[in-house]
């Protein structure tokens, strides 16, 4: 039989309950509690009326879910298994916004691949990635997920995870269906809080939240989620605009709309739905075709289509995608197929070292005075100290469901295999978020001891993600006294101090910065934390990482982000009635962009070419560079365009590209990047898109701050039918 007519002869065959259950999503507990296998699942895959679940991994539980619906439901229909596949599965890789920090498609595409095919030997279908949010609010836990500040880079690691994800045909054993979520604006929730309200322009969703969106559509996307939140009044499960008009008509989208947990019931909590029929019409009618976690669809749709607020036409049409969905996962062919080989022990000790060589590359290295790193081959003693030090459980990071923390590496560990000939002395001085400081003598005699001191800081896993907003975005607890105390002691001994941070969002640590010697950011980097971390500082590797997000001098200054638009009054510090604080410099701490490496380069001689260019070339930017410094390292430079004057007025920078290249000491090289002059399109008055006339500035450096960059204006040619 032909797909579409047995998807038809489905349909034609289904029961008003069978069809809301192929609508439904329900948790089947394992990754909480274990396998729950009893109960209203059981009973309700076996009628038929459970078609999806989420939270449950383990190729054995579920293949044993998905003999009931195939053997003991009346139509045998696949269940369809999601999972949170964030940042990888068992073995896990730096968090998102870490990984972004490489700016390298092809290892953003790797990370996902690999997750995938882990998670498809566990099982599972449909990966609940990528989380496409763009954040600007380092408040908001979420960050951590997503790629960062900028929409082009969201667009950019969109394609790739995309790809990496489905692959290229998703009936392979290896691909999963991706979930672009949370579409969209999650990330600029009202005062950096979850859940919470967003009421931003029309231009800023379509300028700044929708690209990464697009760019996941345009690389075939199976499933999207609408975000928890709602915009300017009206939630995205239920808006109408976005999902139907935006997504499905304007976009083409012909994938399957997952609702986000709980999220159609919520629709009362909104203050839109006064029953759950009623916040099952709305999210029908938006587009949504399948209810995770809410039971509104199978509990309320009876009630609303037999008040004619929905039509059975509808459910059809939203049974129909996921049908087709499953057909394409090749579910109906081969139910068992994901999880019916074990993976081998090469296969996973491969993706172990994927994750030590990603986690490496993740990590930005924010300050590095006096070339204190790499540390000294001739180091006999090191002190490892701080409540991160030890911490192998807080490696992983926010999502790591089906990750073994027993399996992860500490900074400790890792320098102590890297290490073999030092002596490592360690203590954690305190606990993440302790109230009170503890006696800091022990901490002292390990400082008088060692030679030079690596000093862990940071958050605790769990304080991003989701639900996980901070108001504060200094070190939590007591760790700022504590490493004052190191600081001031190490300052007295002349002892270098490199202090790594670990946190899911740039934090708020200027006192820091300013006084230790090296700083890493190291996000939460995954399985292989610390050994990776022990291959930056002892130089195996040079640091690469360059921040996806602004580090701001304080929180007052949030949010703070390179593509801001002009001012009528530019800040001015000798001139009181333009646009500053009074207290500190607009300018972030460490801009977008912004990473050190062992290497030093220098940029010279941009060239762009064409000079004058129309709609239709393509311009050529080249950009020599010099290595510097005394050792290798690997340089990246980013592509800015600014328009300075356009009928709507343009942010000061925006990013159109980025290069890579690897220099020993000595060695130059040049960096040619494209630019598609349709790239400098950009949202009219009437928010249509359109290319004007005139001078564009091309920029192109180390980091998104204006005093760094290599300028060239070109002109733009554009006849009057192309505007
Ligand atoms: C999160 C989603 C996630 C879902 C399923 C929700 O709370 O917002 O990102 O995919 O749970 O676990």
């Amino acid at each position: 039989m032909d797909h579409m007519s047995r998807i038809e002869t489905l349909i034609g065959s289904m029961t008003l309950a069978e069809k809301l259950g192929q609508l439904t999503m329900t948790a089947a507990g394992y990754a909480v509690t274990g396998p729950v296998i009893a109960g209203d699942s059981t009973d309700a895959i076996k009628a038929g009326t459970i078609g999806n679940l989420l939270n449950l991994f383990d190729a054995g539980h579920v293949q044993q879910l998905q003999r009931l619906a195939i053997e003991e439901s009346r139509l045998g229909i696949p269940l369809l298994i999601g999972f949170d596949v964030i940042h990888g599965h068992r073995t896990l890789f730096p968090v998102p916004l870490g990984e972004a920090a490489l700016f390298d498609p092809e290892a953003w595409g790797m990370t996902a691949r690999e997750s995938s095919h882990e998670a498809a030997a566990d099982g599972i279908a449909m990966a609940f990635a990528p989380m496409l949010d763009v954040a600007r609010d380092p408040r908001w836990g979420r960050s951590a997920e997503g790629p960062g500040e900028d929409p082009w880079l969201g667009a950019q690691i969109a394609r790739a995870k995309v790809r990496g994800i489905q692959g290229g045909d998703l009936s392979a054993p290896g691909a999963l269906a991706a979930v672009a979520k949370h579409f969209c604006a999650y990330g600029a929730v009202m005062a950096g809080r979850d859940y919470a309200s967003v009421d931003i322009s029309e231009r800023s969703v379509l300028e700044i939240h929708v690209p990464p969106f697009a760019a996941a559509l345009a690389a075939g996307v199976a499933a999207v989620m609408p975000a928890f939140t709602d915009l300017a009044g009206v939630p995205l499960t239920a808006h109408v605009g976005l999902l139907r008009g935006l997504l499905r008509e304007q976009l083409g989208f012909d994938g399957v709309i997952v609702s986000d947990y709980n999220a159609i019931a919520e629709l009362m909590r909104h203050g839109v739905a006064a029953t759950l029929a009623d916040a099952a019409a709305l999210a029908l009618k938006a587009g949504v075709d399948i209810d995770m976690m809410s039971n509104a669809y199978r509990l309320g749709l009876p009630a609303a289509l037999e008040r004619g607020s929905v039509t059975m036409t509808q459910i059809d049409a939203a049974v129909r995608r996921v049908l087709a969905l499953k057909q394409q996962l090749g579910l109906f062919e081969q139910p068992y197929r994901r999880g019916a080989a074990a993976e081998s022990a090469e296969t996973r000790a491969g993706r172990r070292r994927l994750a030590r060589s990603i986690g490496a590359r993740a990590i930005v290295m924010l300050t590095n005075r006096n070339a204190v790193l790499p540390l000294a081959g001739s180091l006999r003693r090191l002190a490892v100290i701080g409540p991160l030090a030890d911490a192998a459980a807080e490696m992983g990071g926010p999502w790591s469901l089906a990750g073994d923390p027993a399996t992860h590496v500490s900074v400790l560990a890792g320098l102590r295999a890297a290490l073999p000939g030092a002596d490592i002395l360690h203590a954690s001085g305190l606990a993440i978020r302790a109230d009170e400081l503890p006696a800091m003598q022990p901490t002292m005699d390990i400082c008088d001891a060692a030679d030079a001191i690596v000093l862990c800081l940071g958050e605790a896993a769990d304080m991003s993600g989701e639900a996980a907003c901070r108001a504060h975005l200094g070190l939590p607890g007591q760790q700022r006294a504590y490493a004052q105390g190191v600081l001031d002691r190490a300052r007295a001994l002349g002892k270098p101090v490199v202090a790594i941070l670990f946190s899911g969002r740039p934090l708020v640590v200027p006192w820091l910065i300013e006084q230790a010697d090296a700083v890493l950011a190291a996000w939460f980097l995954g399985s292989e934390a610390g050994n990776a971390i022990a291959d930056v500082l002892c130089g195996r590797v040079s640091p690469s990482g360059r921040t996806p997000m602004s580090w701001p001098r304080a929180v007052g200054q949030i949010p703070v982000f390179f593509g801001q638009r002009p001012s009528g009054r530019p800040a001015d510090g000798n001139d009181h009635y333009t646009s500053r604080y009074l207290d500190i410099p607009n300018a972030p701490l460490f801009a977008f962009g912004h990473g050190l490496t062992y290497g030093r380069f220098a940029l010279s001689n941009l060239q762009v070419t064409p000079l004058v260019a129309s709609e239709g070339d393509t311009i050529e930017v080249r950009v020599d560079i010099a290595n510097v410094g005394a050792r290798a390292g690997q340089e990246t430079v980013f592509l800015f365009t600014h328009d300075p004057i356009a009928s709507v007025a343009r942010p000061l920078l925006e990013l159109k590209g980025f290069g890579k290249i690897e220099l020993r000491p000595g060695e130059r090289g040049t960096v040619t990047l494209c630019l598609a002059v349709s790239e400098l399109r950009f949202l009219g008055p009437d928010l249509q898109p359109l290319i004007e006339p005139g001078e564009i500035e091309i920029l192109v450096g180390p980091c998104a701050e204006r005093s760094q960059l290599l300028v060239q204006p070109i002109r733009l040619r554009v006849t009057a039918a192309q505007r």
